[in-house]
């Protein structure tokens, strides 16, 4: 097995009462994209902030490429792109001011930071806009700008802090393809997400986190087959509904639930065939409108492994006006 590139264990951070982090986790393989999946609080910031050498933890270790975050920021430093959860973008600078000031920092020479500035401009469709001041462009934009401007020295591992939220479904999906852009060049990507979607669309492997500690970890396949399949029945008639409660349980084994008069919902053993539901269903002379059988969605596997959902929305949309 090749070693993970990125690697945290126990860690821990704390803020006064707060307990952050409790003892964190991590191990990302390298070229992977991994998220890391949590509600506003979970520990992600913290996790990232202390992975990129920007905090120290309180106990635990964390690597990047073997070295160590504390004793060896400066090679860390070296190795890594950060693009944070709140742009840090000059609003009165263009783009292209923007990423040379940011190259200048990065100590690359003026030719070779613009040479790189202009190569991302153009790969992640900005060149157009690359001469406007930053104060006009769109979230979107912005966030694209801060992408660019955590990959002038080529990072081998990038780390992204919700790099979407706030963000119109267009300009995610313009990330989106960025992220894979990325990663199929072999760039290690540790993005945190409140989306599950996001996670789902993007990720080699989801470390879901809550209260500072990992509570589920896979592929999203893997995290939804855990969860197991439901089995939906729209039936054409309310009238059939205790006749097909009936045969859903026997053949589940489990008490379906009835979301209204017409749905039937229960979990599916791994072994059940919708043509065997159809088939039984009929023979009891129900009449379906509608079957299915159903893989869970993310949302449902951290509302499984946490109780809750993973966002409530109007968080969600307060974020999203403070973005
Ligand atoms: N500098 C700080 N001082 C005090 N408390 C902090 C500090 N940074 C984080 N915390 C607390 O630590 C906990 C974890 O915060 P963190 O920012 O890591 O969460 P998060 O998962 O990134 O949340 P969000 O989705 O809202 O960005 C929260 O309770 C937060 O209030
Ligand atoms: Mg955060």
């Amino acid at each position: 097995m090749t070693e993970p590139i990125v690697v945290a264990e126990g860690l821990h951070k704390r803020f006064g009462d707060v307990h952050a982090l409790r003892g964190l986790d991590l191990a990302v393989p390298p070229g992977a994209v991994c998220a890391l999946l949590g509600p506003n609080g979970a520990g992600k910031t913290t996790a990232v902030r202390i992975l990129a050498t920007l905090a120290r933890p309180d106990a635990g270790h964390a690597r990047i490429a073997g070295h160590d975050v504390v004793r060896e920021a400066d090679r860390v430093r070296a190795l890594i792109g950060l693009a944070g959860q709140y742009a840090a973008v000059d609003e009165r600078l263009t783009g292209r001011e923007n990423l040379r000031m940011f190259g200048r920092l990065h100590h690359l020479s003026r030719a070779r930071a613009r040479r790189r500035a202009d190569e991302l401009l153009e790969r992640f469709g900005l060149a157009d806009a690359a001469d406007r001041v930053a104060g006009a462009y769109s979230g979107g934009m912005r966030r694209r700008l801060d992408l660019i401007a955590s990959l002038l020295v080529a990072p081998k591992v990038l780390f992204l802090d919700e790099p979407t939220t706030g963000l119109d479904p267009r300009s995610r999906g313009e990330i989106w393809d960025a992220v894979r852009t990325l990663a199929s060049d072999g760039t290690t990507v540790l993005l945190t997400t409140q989306y599950l979607e996001e996670a789902d669309r993007l990720a080699d492997d989801v470390v879901v986190i809550d209260h500072g500690r990992v509570i589920g970890q896979g592929t999203p396949d893997e995290l939804k087959a855990a969860l197991g399949s439901r089995i939906d029945v729209l039936l054409e008639d309310a009238g059939a509904l205790p006749a097909a409660s009936a045969v859903l349980a026997r053949m589940t084994g489990a008490d379906p639930d009835a979301p209204d008069h017409r749905r039937l919902t229960a979990p599916a053993p791994v072994d059940l065939r919708l043509a065997d539901a159809v088939r039984e269903l009929d023979r009891a002379g129900v009449a379906i409108a509608d079957i299915a059988l159903r893989r869970p969605s993310l949302d449902e596997v951290f509302l499984h492994l946490t109780g809750r959902p993973a966002r409530e929305p109007d968080a969600a949309a307060a974020e999203g006006e403070a973005a």
